[in-house]
């Protein structure tokens, strides 16, 4: 086995995954306002930031060739409620980024996430009812509006995160009816009830609205593969063109398992706390960060990930790129 090991050209050689630019995309904050970067504390070297500096940013994402990115907007509490409704204000922060990025870069792709955590008061990705219990189909109500807003602003991918039951379904009823007939979904559909996003709802302030709360009746067990594997087929019977399993690393049998059941578009998700943790221990000295990156990455391709949504990835085109050097 150690022939082929040797020289630098026979592993390149007989390497049976390859990352490159074409397998990542970014997910971004959107902050209000103008003129406005703020850094991510939980997450070193994500910065959120406003429209305008944000498509200052989004030169070199376009530059180095990486295929899309994935917004996330920062409500103000002002714009929070019990209804969400700023979900699918056709002049919301989300709705602006989709058409001020696909006017600037009409080649770039652009993913909206469908969900009502970033709207509501309680934090939590629905409706709720009296005893904070999530209401599934006054919920696909609100979901159906927010990712129709989503696809009237420009949107290419809509990429429903809310773990709801039937919600790819009417949402795609909804598209047609609306004429978005090429508006692509992307499921979330092995999302699990995850500590892994920690960071992520720093990010977008839900962390403080959401306080004890936990969002376990909606999204999946960890203990849980079979499941995974039901609401693939769930979500693509109702009409999803991609399926998403979230977290990434410590799900790679789920990916593996969705890769070879389902011959479909299989995405992973290294999350906001994957991230933070390979960061965190580079900062410290104890881990090479961008070798870490870059293992990690290949590993969601082996597991058989299409693509990936990661924080790393313009770091890590940087490097695949050699602009680093
Ligand atoms: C919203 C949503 C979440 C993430 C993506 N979309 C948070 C959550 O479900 O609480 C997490 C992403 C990350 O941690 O990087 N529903």
């Amino acid at each position: 086995m150690r022939r082929n090991r040797r020289d630098g050209f026979s592993r390149r050689l007989v390497r049976e995954t390859h990352l490159g630019v074409d397998d990542l995309i970014y997910p971004v904050f959107v902050l209000p306002g103008e003129g406005q970067t703020e850094p991510v504390p939980s997450m070193p070297g994500v910065e959120r930031h406003s429209i305008d500096r944000l498509l200052v940013h989004l030169e070199e994402v376009v530059e180095l060739g990486i295929p899309a990115v994935a917004l996330f907007p920062v409500t103000p509490p002002e714009r929070k409620s019990e209804d969400a409704a700023e979900a699918w204000n056709p002049d919301g922060l989300a709705q602006q980024a989709v058409r001020a990025i696909k006017q600037r870069f009409p080649e770039l792709g652009v993913m909206t996430d469908v969900a009502l955590d970033p709207f509501t008061s309680h934090g939590q990705d629905g409706i709720i009812d009296d005893s904070g219990y999530v209401l599934n189909d006054e919920t696909l109500v609100a979901l159906v509006r927010q990712a129709v807003s989503h696809a009237r602003a420009g949107a290419d991918v809509v990429a429903p995160s809310d773990m709801m039951d039937g919600r790819i379904g009417v949402i795609r009823e909804a598209l047609e009816d609306e004429g978005c007939v090429n508006t692509r979904i992307m499921a979330y559909s092995a999302k699990y009830a995850s500590s892994y996003y920690g960071p992520f709802r720093d990010a977008v302030g839900s962390a403080a609205n959401l306080g004890g709360g936990d969002k376990r009746t909606y999204q999946m067990d960890p203990g849980n593969l079979g499941e995974a594997l039901e609401e693939v087929a769930l979500d693509l019977g109702e009409g999803a063109d991609m399926v998403m399993v979230k977290p990434g690393m410590p799900y790679l049998d789920v990916i593996n398992q969705v890769r070879n059941e389902f011959r479909v578009p299989v995405f992973a998700y290294q999350v906001s706390g994957e991230y933070a943790m390979h960061m965190a221990a580079g900062e410290k000295g104890w881990l090479d960060a961008d070798a870490v990156m870059m293992e990690s990455l290949t590993a969601l391709r082996r597991a058989g990930a299409d693509a990936i949504l990661t924080y790393f990835a313009v770091r890590a085109a940087r490097l695949l790129r050699g602009t680093n050097a």
